[in-house]
């Protein structure tokens, strides 16, 4: 069966409907909870970003997953994230993010929902001997105050560098934008609204929990946009699950 992933580059998904089991709702509840103490963004500590990460292996012939380890500096725990060379904002760096700590990394549905992303994924049959690299972001987008917004990076239509990317709605609460674009790939550096109608597939928003959506990174383009409050009451929040998916990079030998 053809994917719509494999098809068009992207596909949207609802993974509350999809990978609907027995106490999904505990699991689900106790992701939302682990996101309202998410510590700052060390990296972009005025953009009101929230994250941690972790990085696992998936092994092909047995799909498990295996979580990398992580460094510790002064007591907490990191985990090293080497940026794809895509993001213009942050061109071939290094960075250490908060690590997920352990029994969140046990969670039953995080673990669902890493394999049901990877069972969408496709690779070359002779790269699959080595495993596939995981990397798992839990960021939350949250503005506080009236005027003041909440940005995703890079804050344009790009791709990751990475070959595939997922995105797994964990709330969306009083919160106005945050749209998403998925455009063809030379729109990349543009803002979905300087791009002819014709260089966008499909322009949309994640609102309820675990409607995620994913890209086969060299095929399109995506973007999704900064968040400001709505009219309710408390802050505005957006939190997702970022998981991207890539071969372990073997060294070329003639360089
Ligand atoms: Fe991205």
């Amino acid at each position: 069966m053809m994917s719509q992933l494999k098809n068009k580059g992207y596909a949207i998904y609802d993974y509350m409907e999809t990978l609907k089991y027995e106490g999904i709702e505990e699991d689900y509840e106790a992701l939302l909870e682990y996101f309202e103490y998410l510590p700052v963004d060390d990296y972009a500590p005025e953009l009101n970003r929230y994250r941690r990460y972790s990085r696992a292996l998936v092994l092909p012939a047995s799909k498990n997953i295996e979580w990398l380890p992580n460094v510790v500096r002064d007591g907490r725990e990191y985990a090293a994230y080497f940026q794809g060379k895509f993001n213009p904002e942050h061109p071939g760096s290094y960075r250490e993010f908060h690590a997920i700590d352990p029994h969140i990394l046990e969670n039953t549905l995080l673990k669902k929902i890493i394999m049901a992303d990877y069972e969408e994924t496709f690779w070359g049959e002779e790269d699959m001997i080595m495993p596939i690299h995981v990397g798992v972001h839990f960021v939350k987008l949250e503005v506080d105050e009236e005027g003041e917004r909440a940005v995703s990076s890079p804050d344009c239509l790009h791709q990751d560098g990475e070959p595939f990317t997922f995105a797994h709605l964990i709330e969306r609460r009083n919160a106005e934008g945050g749209i998403n674009a998925i455009g063809i790939p030379s729109v990349s550096g543009s803002q979905p609204e300087e791009v002819d109608e014709d260089k966008l597939h499909e322009v949309f928003e994640l609102n309820r929990p675990l409607e995620s959506y994913g890209v086969e990174d060299s095929s399109v383009s995506h973007y999704v946009g900064p968040i400001t409050k709505g009219g309710g009451e408390g802050p505005a929040v957006r939190s997702v699950i970022l998981i991207d998916y890539q071969l372990t990079v073997v060294a070329d030998m003639d360089e």
